[in-house]
C-alpha cells in the first residue's frame, strides 16, 4: 500500500452482493474505500449518513464509494436501518458496505488498529479513506482513529485537488480552494515546478509569479478557469 501502486485485488460479500473482483467492481471510475470500526457504533452510525448524503456528488465525479468494516453482511443491512432513521436528511444508502469478518481484505490492505479491540480480543478496522484512481492506483489514504470522525467536506476537496492534478500539470496550495484572496488570486493553484517558463507562457493564461526574497520564481499561481483544457 503505497502512493503510486496498484491496491491490492479481492473477492468479497457485500450489501449489494457478491463480487469476484472489487478491481472489476471499480471498472473505469475512481474510487473511495472507506474503512469503519464497527456497526451499530455511535460516529460510524453518522459517517455514513453524511457520506450517503454526497453520494451524487461523488458520482457526478465518476468516484465510486464502497464501505468497509468486519462485520457480516446482516449486521451491515440490520444497521443501515438506524443510519437512515438518524440521518435527519432521510438518505437512501446507495453504496455497498463491504464484509470483512475474516479480515482477510483489512489486513492486505494495513487498515487494523491493534489499539481498538472487539469482544474477541480481535482488532476493528480504523478509518481508512483509500482513493485510487482509473488505473486502480492508490493515489491518497487518510487514516482516522475510531475516535475521530471524517469530515465529507474535506475527502470532497481533496478528490476535487485530485482529479484537477490529474488533467494539468499544477498542484493545490494550503487550504485550496480558501487561497491567495490577499493578492486577487482566490482558489488558484500552483504550476509545478517541472514546468518550464516557455510552457508556461504557452499554456498557462495570465499565470502570475510572487516574488519572494530569494528571488526564486517557484511560486507561480494561476486561476483555476485559465488551466490548459
Ligand atoms: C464509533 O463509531 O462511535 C466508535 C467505534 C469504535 C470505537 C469508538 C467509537
Amino acid at each position: 500500500m503505497r502512493l503510486g501502486n496498484i491496491v491490492p485485488d479481492f473477492s468479497c460479500n457485500t450489501t449489494q452482493g457478491e463480487w469476484s473482483s472489487f478491481h472489476e467492481w471499480i471498472g473505469e471510475s475512481w474510487c473511495i474505500l472507506f474503512s469503519h470500526p464497527a456497526d451499530f457504533t455511535p460516529v460510524c452510525t453518522t459517517e455514513i449518513g453524511r457520506l450517503a448524503l454526497k453520494y451524487e456528488w461523488f458520482k457526478a465525479r465518476n468516484v465510486k464509494i464502497a464501505t468497509l468494516s468486519v462485520d457480516p453482511v446482516d449486521s451491515h443491512n440490520t444497521w443501515l436501518e438506524d443510519v437512515v432513521a438518524h440521518c435527519e436528511n432521510g438518505v437512501t444508502i446507495e453504496f455497498p458496505i463491504i464484509a470483512d469478518a475474516d479480515r482477510t481484505i483489512s489486513t492486505k490492505y494495513g487498515m487494523l488498529d491493534p489499539a481498538n479491540l472487539d469482544d474477541k480480543s480481535l482488532p476493528l478496522t480504523f478509518r481508512a479513506v483509500v482513493t485510487t484512481d482509473p488505473e486502480k492506483k492508490l493515489k491518497l489514504q487518510l487514516n482516522y482513529p475510531a475516535s475521530v470522525g471524517r469530515n465529507m467536506d474535506e475527502i470532497c476537496r481533496v478528490i476535487e485537488a485530485l482529479q484537477l492534478s490529474a488533467k494539468s500539470s499544477i498542484a493545490t496550495p494550503a487550504n485550496w480552494p480558501n487561497n491567495h484572496d490577499s493578492i486577487g488570486m482566490k482558489g488558484a493553484v500552483f504550476l509545478l515546478p517541472t514546468v518550464t517558463k516557455e510552457d508556461a507562457d504557452k499554456h498557462f493564461k495570465d499565470y502570475k509569479t510572487c516574488e519572494v526574497p530569494s528571488g526564486k520564481d517557484y511560486l507561480r499561481l494561476v486561476k483555476q478557469e485559465n488551466l490548459p483544457q
